[in-house]
């Protein structure tokens, strides 16, 4: 089987370091950094924007892979796009046109990602695998860390595995919320490759997070 990547979401880290909560975990293991973009609009919390992506990009190599939880999107795709983020990802419920938008994407230079909600159906990821690189399950609402694991999203996962390997695409499988060794081994085994997590990977403080990092990689 492919091999799990381990996104860290720096949302559970320090926001007073985050720079150094991003060398931390990748020093630490981790594959992507994962960067939750909210706008207290399409989710009832605020984070960061583009700026913040800018200034967290000299300090990994590692891909960013930009969460965006905010609607309307289309305006801010270029803006984080020259901030330095690797992928971005974004809501069919965050504009009128998702086929447009993950098009206005790739034309700047990076890879898209579409991402589901608890009650967002799998057929709107299907209409469009053709124009991403990255389909995001989310496995609670957005807004918050912390929260429980949503077993429904399980299903959702391998019907999403089944399609994209049955079409040949070249998408990652992606799982976010309540991320833990247990569920995120549940998740690998329904077919999902990347496993975000925040609360799993920053508890403990910095000299945890490669046993943290580790332990979601072994699935226990
Ligand atoms: C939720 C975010 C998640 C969140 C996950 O809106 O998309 O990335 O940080 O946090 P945990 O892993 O604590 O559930
Ligand atoms: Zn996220």
């Amino acid at each position: 089987q492919n091999t799990v990547r381990i996104a860290p979401s720096i949302l559970a880290a320090d926001f007073a370091q985050l720079g150094a909560e991003v060398r931390a975990v990748a020093d630490a293991g981790a594959d992507m950094i994962h960067v939750d973009v909210m706008d207290g609009h399409f989710v009832p919390n605020i984070t960061i924007g583009p700026q913040a992506v800018g200034a967290l990009r000299p300090h990994t190599r590692l891909p960013l892979d930009v969460h965006l939880m905010i609607a309307p999107v289309d305006a801010y795709i270029p803006m984080f796009a020259e901030a330095g983020a690797d992928i971005l990802t974004i809501h069919p419920e965050a504009g009128p046109h998702l086929h447009r938008s993950l098009q206005l994407i790739r034309d700047a230079g990076v890879k898209a990602g579409v991402a589901l909600n608890p009650a967002t159906p799998v057929s709107l990821a299907l209409e469009v695998l053709d124009e991403v690189d990255l389909v995001l399950v989310m496995s609670v609402n957005p807004g918050f860390g912390g929260q429980k694991f949503q077993e429904r999203a399980l299903a959702k996962i391998a019907e999403l595995r089944r399609a994209i390997d049955a079409g040949g695409h070249d998408v990652a499988l992606e799982v976010d919320g309540g991320i833990k060794a247990e569920t995120g081994a549940r998740a690998v085994t329904a077919g999902a490759d990347v496993l975000v997590a925040g609360s799993s990977v920053f508890k403990g403080g910095p000299d945890a997070y490669a046993a943290n990092i580790a332990a979601l990689r072994a699935g226990g």
